[in-house]
């Protein structure tokens, strides 16, 4: 029997239910959707220019749908060109207003190129959503010979955004306060780190705590920092990995409210209410906490194949 099947049958023998009916309920608890108020969001982002990076995808997607809905011009950063152009072609048909800018965003000099077109043709922007991003999922076994791994995902998770904001704070501050940097991060970097994810949880908690370490600095030039950490959104990103699919999980639209919630109220951090215990636990328990990871591990890891 695989880890998935395992997996259902033990929840499904335990409890008596169907797992289904259990998932919905963990799903209320573990992984609540965090709700926006669309009216407070037009007011918040209306004629505003808001830059969404991974925006072909996912969790940017539906962001980027929803803050054009709300009245914001969007600024679409992504690798495809296709989609990103289909995206801006559907905000603006429905009266909203958008432009696809295409770019790798773990290149330096295309992201020299363009922050460079962005601030000539949109001056500073208001709000920048950090959202791109690469999960990997490989036991260390399978990684000594794979140094490239750790090289793509510092690239996009943590070298590519402070390049990018690195060619855009400046106009930024000098706009005279109001600024937002919105970081979406990974309950993953708040708690101990899962086996198998230390590519990943590394670059995504690089950028993390390179953001809370300027945050005071962009304070003082009138730009806001606020994070946003998911737990589990289904996306793309999670389908190599079939045991995630089995887990609570928001999706884009709730990920988006997420996000747009952050924006409305500016919180420094916004997480699922268990993290900040989780993250005391990870602390004071830091032992047990060793050694359920090396149990979840030899369990329902151990011999499952690399993914991505
Ligand atoms: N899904 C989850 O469960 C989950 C949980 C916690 C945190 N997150 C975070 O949420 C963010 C969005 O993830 P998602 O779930 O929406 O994944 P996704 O659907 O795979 O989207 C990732 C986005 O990043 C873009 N991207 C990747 N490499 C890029 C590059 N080199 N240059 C420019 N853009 C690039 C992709 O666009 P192109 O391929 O077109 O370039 C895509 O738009 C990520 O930062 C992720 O770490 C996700």
């Amino acid at each position: 029997m695989d880890a998935v099947a395992e997996l259902n049958a033990i929840t499904d023998a335990l409890l008596g239910v169907p797992s289904a009916v259990l998932n919905r309920a963990i799903n209320y608890f573990a992984n609540p959707a965090r709700l926006s108020d669309p009216d407070r969001l037009r007011a918040m982002v209306s004629g505003k220019t808001v830059l969404v990076t991974g925006a072909s995808y996912g969790i940017g997607e539906a962001t980027a749908r929803k803050l054009a809905a709300a009245g914001a011009t969007v600024l679409l950063v992504a690798r495809s060109e296709d989609r990103l152009c289909d995206l801006a072609a559907s905000i603006n048909a429905g009266g909203g207003r958008a432009f696809a800018y295409p770019a790798d965003l773990t290149d330096e000099s295309v992201v020299t190129a363009l922050t460079k077109q962005i601030t000539e043709k949109h001056g500073p922007l208001d709000i920048v959503v950090s959202n791109a991003g690469k999960s990997l999922r490989r036991s260390l076994h399978d990684q000594y010979d794979r140094p490239h791994d750790f090289q793509r995902t510092i690239d996009i998770n943590y070298l590519g955004p402070v390049r990018l904001l690195l060619g855009l704070l400046p106009v930024m501050r000098e706009n005279g306060g109001g600024g937002l940097v919105v970081n979406v991060s990974s309950v993953g970097v708040r708690v101990a780190p899962g086996p198998q994810w230390g590519a990943y949880q590394a670059s995504k908690g690089a950028f993390d705590s390179w953001l809370r370490s300027v945050a005071p600095e962009l304070h003082a030039d009138g730009v806001d920092v606020t994070s946003v950490y998911f737990a589990l959104v289904r996306t793309r990103m999670i389908a190599p990995t079939p045991l995630l699919g089995r887990l609570p999980g928001l999706t884009p639209d709730e990920a988006a409210d997420a996000i747009a919630k952050a924006i409305i109220e500016r919180p420094r951090t916004n997480e699922p209410p268990w993290v900040l215990p989780a993250e005391l636990a990870s602390v004071l328990l830091a032992g047990p906490a060793d050694r359920a990871a090396r149990l979840w591990h030899r369990r329902l890891s151990a011999g499952s194949e690399a993914q991505r």
